[in-house]
């Protein structure tokens, strides 16, 4: 496919995730992590406009210099913002001012990828902004879910939203790898984020991966052998968090009449028992495989084994770090905040999700998120 039908497929795509929101759910930010709906259309806009439009597409005249303050996410070099916490208090720029920001920026960008001008160093920036968007096209459906998933009325989202199909492995055998030297990161043509960077070797000590993700009836088990209630199963940070916030189910997870149902996109629906557990912390996965007596697998033991079974429903948290690869450098200037400046703190997932795009992840691909967050599509993969 070419850039130009890329640039209008990825965006078009945004749209139809929108398409089922009312104005006032595109609004309202109800904890610190979900942005607005709102915000993520502004944003992934001002993205092209910042890094492409304004730098490199000659005559080009800004939409409203006002908008850099609103929609710049995190990039210091960019200048000040409008505080993470504040987002849900823009009721202006209008939804309506937003959608003609968009297609402002869109005939801008149609305009610049017809004219050929682009030297190959735009086009780059360009994929980035085509993959940039596909990560908010994640987030923007998981934030979506938690607006309505935690609005007292809890409204579905769409009845005509179908759940992207995926083959759950049939109980086979755990893939076993060897002790060994092994290469990492992504190599090859196209496409990574710079965390992927550099390739590198791992050595690791011989393993065995589960070929499943860890269903919603065997997370139950735990829940009703006590798993909240033992401190042994985990980490401090861990236990701190489950009886500060008096967790006791995943998100999502809400008895009714003494049995489990979960919000879905549909609107309430019985715990679906065979299905990958999904929207678990962190510290959850650690308990679960610390009560089995097992583990969470490691980045890279994951990514050495999983050619060998399917993934891609469940965004799997790893036991390791969010850290740089070897040789690993920023871009210079803004484009260098991108992925770097969060490696502190975080916990590496692999695989993907429900929520993610097609294509858009590979096997070497490194999501990250803070350990007690669980609104991602997140579930278990138990190594021992
Ligand atoms: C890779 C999903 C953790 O949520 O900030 C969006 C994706 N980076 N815009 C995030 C991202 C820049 C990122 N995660
Ligand atoms: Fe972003």
């Amino acid at each position: 496919m070419d850039l130009a039908d890329c640039y209008k497929k990825v965006r078009a795509r945004t749209e139809a995730i929108c398409a089922p929101l009312q104005t006032e759910d595109y609004v309202v930010q109800p904890v610190v992590d979900v942005s607005p709906p709102k915000w993520h259309i502004g944003h992934t806009t001002w993205f092209f406009e910042t890094f492409i439009l304004k730098p490199y597409f000659m005559g080009y005249q800004e939409f409203d210099p006002n908008y850099n303050y609103v929609f710049n996410s995190y990039y210091e070099t960019v200048g000040n913002r409008v505080i993470r916490t504040d987002r849900g208090n823009l009721s202006r720029p209008t939804v309506v001012d937003i959608k003609l920001y968009r297609k402002y920026v869109d005939d801008a960008m149609q305009h610049f990828i017809a004219s050929g001008d682009m030297s190959d160093e735009v086009k780059e920036l360009l994929v980035l902004g085509f993959n940039h968007e596909e990560q908010h096209q994640e987030l923007l459906l998981t934030d979506i879910k938690y607006i309505l998933g935690n609005n007292p009325l809890f409204p579905a989202y769409s009845h005509d939203y179908v759940k992207p199909k995926f083959e759950e492995p049939q109980d086979s055998a755990w893939v076993k790898i060897n002790e060994g030297v092994y290469e990492v990161g992504f190599n090859g043509e196209g496409f990574s984020f710079d965390n992927e960077l550099n390739r590198h070797k791992v050595y690791l000590n011989a393993f065995e991966i589960s070929p499943a993700l860890v269903t919603n009836a065997e997370y139950l088990e735990f829940i009703e052998a006590g798993g909240y209630h033992d401190f042994r199963h985990w980490h401090a940070a861990g236990w701190d968090w489950v009886n500060t916030n008096k967790v006791d189910a995943p998100m999502y997870w809400h008895l009714i009449d003494d049995e489990w149902h979960y919000y879905t996109f549909h609107g309430f629906e019985p715990l679906h028992l065979h299905e990958a557990l999904c929207h678990i912390s962190y510290y959850e996965a650690y308990a679960y495989a610390s009560w089995k007596g097992m583990r969470l697998p490691t980045e890279f033991e994951w990514e050495v084994a999983a050619t060998q079974f399917n993934w891609g429903s469940r965004w799997e948290w790893t036991e390791s770090s969010y850290l740089p690869y070897p040789g690993f450098a920023k871009a210079p200037g803004a484009i260098g905040e991108y992925n770097g400046k969060f490696m502190v703190g975080q916990k590496v997932l692999r695989g993907a999700s429900e929520a993610t795009p097609p294509n858009h992840s590979r096997i070497t691909y490194r999501n990250f998120f803070q350990p007690e967050l669980r609104w991602q599509f997140t579930g278990i993969r138990l190594a021992k």
